[in-house]
């Protein structure tokens, strides 16, 4: 048999096969290293001169070569072809969905509140969760052992701070957002518009309506002329753009130390009154503190409450699912 034989009926019987037990029957049939054709040629050179072995020799390895790249480019055609028969493969199956994470209804909700004040050229102004108790009640017109500070159950922290020479500070949770007024009074002057989004805390039993830690929206626009007509102007825009057009609101008197006159915020849902925020215009005793002439400035402030918003506006019952980590809950927003 010569070498051209060989190839032709080789590449022939790999051509056949298709099956990898078949194909490693050929391959050792001739390319055995016992009997196989190949090398039973290669032993039958051994009686040819040596000019001839020399032409030969290089062919059988090159032959040789050649069948065996041809076996192994068989051998991977074979076990593709077991691998795609075998994998379930389906490619009209719908793809697998990967969970994505969702933003908390807080975070929904206060993000919707700095869209429409940021709209009404408000600025978004931040301050410490840890306050003193001169921004958190003092300049806020809150005098210690005064009974308003009553309407604040309060946190209040072992540590005392040095506040100048002859000063001790009192350390707490901030009960309120309205002591960044002060912090952020005492380094501009007006005209500006702010809102204080921020963490507020308070010592009191928990229930469906209440937490000890909870958020605060403050709202602070002060200027030459700002009056209380500019606040129903503003927080009509504010509670149209939240709760649609139709939505209807009332002031109500009430009482808070930092403003004069001060008033409580309705808003009417299925056919009840729910108060939504505090708010007045900025008392006297308030810009004396920051060093502003309380004549020449008015302003108005307010304060409202993210959670109660929020329960109000996704119909959420229990102020306590906020924290309660509780995927069923948050999966819903
Ligand atoms: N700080 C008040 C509270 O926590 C709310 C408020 C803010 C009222 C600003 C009037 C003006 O109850």
């Amino acid at each position: 048999m010569d070498f051209d034989v060989l190839r032709r009926n080789v590449l022939e019987a790999i051509k056949k096969t298709q099956d990898v037990k078949g194909l490693e029957q050929i391959r050792i049939k001739y390319l055995g290293r016992q009997d196989g054709e190949l090398i039973k040629i290669l032993r039958s050179l051994k009686d040819l001169s040596v000019e001839e072995k020399r032409k030969l020799g290089p062919a059988a390895n090159f032959l040789r070569n050649e069948l065996e790249a041809a076996f192994i480019n068989k051998l991977e055609n074979l076990k593709l072809k077991i691998r795609n028969s075998q994998s379930n493969l389906d490619v009209t199956l719908p793809g697998k969905k990967v969970p994505v994470g969702h933003l908390h209804p807080l975070t929904l909700m206060e993000n919707r509140i700095r869209e429409i004040f940021q709209s009404l050229s408000f600025s978004v102004v931040e301050g410490p969760e840890v306050e003193s108790d001169y921004y958190n009640f003092d300049a806020l017109n809150i005098p210690a052992n005064h009974p308003a500070r009553d309407m604040w159950d309060t946190f209040w922290l072992r540590q005392k701070v040095q506040s100048s020479k002859f000063k001790v500070q009192s350390l707490l949770l901030r009960t309120h957002t309205s002591p960044v007024q002060i912090r952020y009074m005492e380094k501009h002057q007006p005209p500006f518009q702010i809102i204080v989004p921020g963490r507020v805390f308070r010592y009191e039993a928990t229930d469906a309506t209440h937490e000890i830690n909870f958020h605060q929206i403050e709202g602070l626009m002060v200027g030459e002329d700002v009056s209380l007509a500019n606040f129903k102007y503003i927080i009509e825009e504010f509670l149209k753009q939240l709760f649609g057009k139709n939505i209807h609101f009332r002031f109500r008197p009430s009482y808070f130390p930092f403003t004069e006159p001060s008033l409580e915020v309705d808003i009417q849902l299925g056919g009840k009154w729910l108060e939504v925020m505090g708010a007045g215009m900025v008392h006297p005793k308030v810009f004396d503190a920051v060093k502003y002439n309380s004549k020449e400035v008015r302003g108005f402030a307010f304060g409202l409450g993210l959670e109660r918003l929020a329960m109000i506006k996704y119909k959420i019952d229990d102020i306590r699912l906020f924290y309660s980590g509780d995927l069923r809950f948050i999966k819903q927003f």
